[in-house]
């Protein structure tokens, strides 16, 4: 049996502040019927005073390292999934190392919008087989309501802040932990989903734009693809699968991909109605709703998956 990452704990953190549809009316020229029909969505959270990234992170990762009975000192890797880190550098993924009183491991933050928690998923799985290191701590933190324009009502109603964390554990018996993962890239869509700011251009940090129609129409066939390709590649098929944990964009994202692949909608773990999109934060935001409400259980076949700016893509399978 070779080495392989184990998923041993999940744990999540929401800003307390909860803006509803029905809030953001006040602001923008929009209703709660026309964002419920269109998204799914009904509220979201908002990151406060003193509430960032690395904040949300050392919260969610606490909270997985308890369900996973591991000291934070086991801890040998920290990748940290995000856009909006707390400053240029460091990385926020040292931030909580120190907050989690780590003094030595490896930390850094991998940058793949809402595809970000795959990518580093994979890259800490990779590094376990590798053995870079037997236990990691892989989270996606974002709090994107710093980078958007509260005066655009296609993009403002969309998103959330949040952060979700798992804890891998290296082991070589058994045949349960991350089976494959596959991901993807292809920049000539950069200018669909983008940030238009940043430090190397305007110096500033700019705000979130987006053309919708156009990255909804290239989501269904890319996550589609890889998913049939990342279930390919752990030997698995469709039918086989227990629970999907998708990136939360959109509710019809969800029903659309669930359709093209044949899969019971009952089966898709569906939490954009209460977090909205978290980007990076809303697979393992997810997870961790669906594992402590007792859904997803030990042996279970899931399948992650995500789609963002860039464009990127990417999915893992996992028997939990
Ligand atoms: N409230 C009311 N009307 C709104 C609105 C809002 N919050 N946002 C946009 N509209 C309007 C538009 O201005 C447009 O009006 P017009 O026809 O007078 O110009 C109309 O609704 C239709 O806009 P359109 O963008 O074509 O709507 P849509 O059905 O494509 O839905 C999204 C818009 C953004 C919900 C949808 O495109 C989407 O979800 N795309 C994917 C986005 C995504 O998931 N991105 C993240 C990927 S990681």
């Amino acid at each position: 049996m070779s080495r392989r990452a184990l998923i041993v704990g999940t744990g999540a953190a929401l800003p307390p502040r909860r803006v509803t549809n029905t809030e953001l009316a006040e602001r923008v020229d929009t209703t709660h019927e026309w964002i419920v029909e269109r998204t799914g969505i009904e509220a979201r959270h908002v990151a406060g005073d003193g509430e960032t990234t690395a904040t949300l992170a050392t919260e969610a990762a606490k909270k997985a390292l308890a369900a996973a009975g591991i000291e934070a000192k086991e801890i040998g890797l920290i990748v940290l999934a995000t856009s909006t880190p707390d400053q240029t550098f460091p990385a926020s993924a040292t931030r909580v190392q120190t907050a989690l009183g780590i003094d030595d491991c490896i930390a850094f933050d991998v940058q793949a919008v809402c595809t970000g928690f795959l990518y580093a998923l994979s890259i800490a799985d990779n590094m376990i087989k590798g053995g870079m290191a037997d236990h990691a701590l892989v989270i996606g933190s974002e709090t994107f309501s710093r980078i958007l324009d509260w005066e655009d009502r296609a993009t403002c109603v969309l998103f959330g802040d949040g952060a979700g964390a798992v804890v891998l554990k290296a082991t070589e018996t058994g045949d349960k932990g991350i089976l494959a993962t596959r991901l993807h890239a292809d920049g000539r869509h950069g200018d669909l989903l983008y940030v238009d700011g940043g430090v190397s251009t305007t110096g500033t940090v700019g705000k979130l734009r987006m053309k919708g129609k156009e990255v909804f129409r290239h989501a269904v066939t890319n996550l589609a693809a890889v998913l049939d390709e990342t279930l390919e590649a752990a030997g698995h098929v469709s039918s086989e699968i227990d629970w999907v944990v998708p990136h939360q964009a959109n509710k019809r994202i969800l029903d659309a991909t669930a359709k093209k692949l044949g899969l019971d909608p009952a089966k898709v773990i569906v939490t954009v109605d209460q977090h909205a999109n978290t980007s990076a934060a809303s697979v393992p935001l997810a997870l961790d709703v669906a594992v402590r409400d007792g859904r997803i259980k030990p042996g279970d076949l899931i399948v992650l998956e995500a789609m963002g700016g860039g464009f990127t893509w990417g999915a893992a399978v996992v028997r939990y």
